[in-house]
Order: structure tokens, then C-alpha cells, then sequence
């Protein structure tokens, strides 16, 4: 994997080579933005890989990958139980990407977001098993409004319904062990393309209309690229015992 640092680039791997434990990796929302470029990073690291996702995009960020033998793919919904704990069952590793992401599609329809974001995050904690690892894609925007910078002692005041349903997810995560990464807006390319994201909706702005409106232009914020996220999400599967 190439991460970015500074302005120089660096070879890090996915995951650190010490743990042995990992071996199967279940990635819901594994055909979504992160999820598309994470799951073959993860193949490329000698994982195998089972991605449960409802397509709300479609399967076709992954169809480069079908031929995989180490590819699993399920189309399931982390709202139905049953199917999930099947696919949960072999699992070394879980990462909970599966989500109804950002503020206009939870506002669009809430209660869909609070079943999916909360019921469903519950449905995965309640079916974790003895030695499982969990690892939660939470958000900066439980945060809220705040002044400086973010430490993981700052008090989170989510503003919006997806901030608080996340929060919400991320506390049930943490109440059997599990790990929450309060992860920076993404930027970057992905088979699961969004152009809804800040950093490259101005880029594609730039690229298509040669100008763009920036509002706020004194506010700061945290990015991160889409190809650094599977670093920081599989960080937490370093701690054993
Ligand atoms: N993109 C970001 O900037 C960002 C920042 C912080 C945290 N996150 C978190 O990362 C995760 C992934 O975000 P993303 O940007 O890849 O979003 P995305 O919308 O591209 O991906 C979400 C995936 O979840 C799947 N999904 C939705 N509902 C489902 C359900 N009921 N059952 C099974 N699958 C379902 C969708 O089909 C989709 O493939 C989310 O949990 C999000 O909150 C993203």
C-alpha cells in the first residue's frame, strides 16, 4: 500500500505482519466508497476477504475482483439477523463500514438511517463471538462544533442525525470491546466513486468548470485519503489478548 506523508510517499502495509490471528475478514459495506478500495488492498495483503452489502450502489466497484478465489461475496442487509450471524460466523476480523452515510441521506429518509446505522451496528455486537475483533468506521462529525483541534477526550455533541446515530453506533461497539475510528473526511478515487465529499467535489469542480465557490474559506477540517483509511482501520487488530 502507498501512504502519503508530508510530500513524500512511503510503502506501509495494510495490516502489521505480527498478527497471525487475522486470517478471514467480513467487511460490510465492503462494495461502498472505502469499502472499494479497502476490500482489495485487504486480498492483495493475503486476507480472506466476505463482503455482506445491499449494493445501494451496485455490485461494480467489485466485479474486478470477482475472480478472487479469496473473495467472498454476499448480497445481504445488516437489518436482517439470520443472514448476517451466517456470514459473521467465520470471521476473524469484522469491519463495520455498512452505513446510511452523511447528513442529506440520513435526513432524507431518518428512520431508515437510525434502523441501518443503529439496529444495525447492534445486530453485529450482539452476534460477536469470543475473540472476534471489531473494528467500527465512525465519524468527526460526532463531534459536532468545536473550537481547535480534536482529541479522543473532547466531548461529542453530533449535530446532525447521521453524527448522532453514528455516535450511537459507536458506543455499542465499544461496550463489548470493539474499537470506533473517528475517521476525517475521505478524499480520493475509488471504484465507488463520491463526488459528495468535500475535497473532491471541489476537485471535480475544478477539473470540469475550471472554478468553484469555496464558502467558508477560513473554516478547518480534517481529510484523509481513501487509500490510508484500511491502514487506520486495521491498526486496532494489532492489539491481542
Ligand atoms: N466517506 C467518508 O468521508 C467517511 C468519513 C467518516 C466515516 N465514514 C464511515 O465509513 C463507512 C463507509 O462510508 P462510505 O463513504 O464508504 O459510504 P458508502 O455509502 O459509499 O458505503 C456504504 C456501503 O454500505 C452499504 N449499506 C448501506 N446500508 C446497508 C444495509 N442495510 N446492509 C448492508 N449494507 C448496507 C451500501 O450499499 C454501501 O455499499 C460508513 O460507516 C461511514 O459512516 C465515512
Amino acid at each position: 500500500m502507498t501512504g502519503i506523508q508530508g510530500e513524500s510517499v512511503t510503502e506501509v502495509n495494510v495490516v502489521p505482519r505480527d498478527d497471525q490471528n487475522v486470517k478471514k475478514v467480513l467487511v460490510t459495506g465492503g462494495a461502498g466508497y472505502l469499502g472499494s478500495t479497502m476490500v482489495p488492498m485487504l486480498l492483495d495483503e493475503g486476507f480472506e476477504v466476505t463482503v455482506y452489502d445491499c449494493f445501494s450502489w451496485g455490485i461494480s466497484p467489485l466485479l474486478p475482483l470477482a475472480s478472487n478465489p479469496r473473495l467472498k461475496i454476499v448480497k445481504g442487509d445488516v437489518l436482517d439477523e439470520e443472514s448476517l450471524k451466517e456470514v459473521m460466523k467465520d470471521a476473524d476480523a469484522i469491519v463495520h463500514l455498512a452505513a446510511i452515510v452523511g447528513y442529506p441521506a440520513c435526513s432524507k429518509d431518518p428512520e431508515l438511517a437510525k434502523n441501518v446505522n443503529v439496529t444495525g451496528t447492534k445486530n453485529i455486537t450482539k452476534n460477536l463471538k469470543q475473540g472476534q475483533r471489531l473494528v467500527y468506521a465512525s465519524t468527526g462529525s460526532c463531534y459536532g462544533a468545536v473550537t481547535g483541534m480534536c482529541t479522543e477526550d473532547t466531548p461529542i455533541s453530533p449535530l446532525t442525525l447521521y453524527g448522532s446515530t453514528k455516535a450511537d453506533g459507536e458506543k455499542l461497539v465499544r461496550d463489548v470491546g470493539g474499537v470506533g475510528l473517528r475517521l476525517a473526511t475521505v478524499f480520493g478515487i475509488s471504484p465507488r466513486l463520491r463526488l459528495d465529499l468535500l475535497v473532491n467535489d471541489l476537485t471535480n469542480k475544478a477539473i470540469k468548470m475550471r472554478t468553484f465557490d469555496l464558502y467558508e474559506g477560513s473554516f478547518r477540517r480534517t481529510f484523509l485519503h481513501v487509500r490510508t483509511q484500511p491502514k487506520l482501520l486495521f491498526l486496532p487488530f494489532n492489539i491481542t489478548g
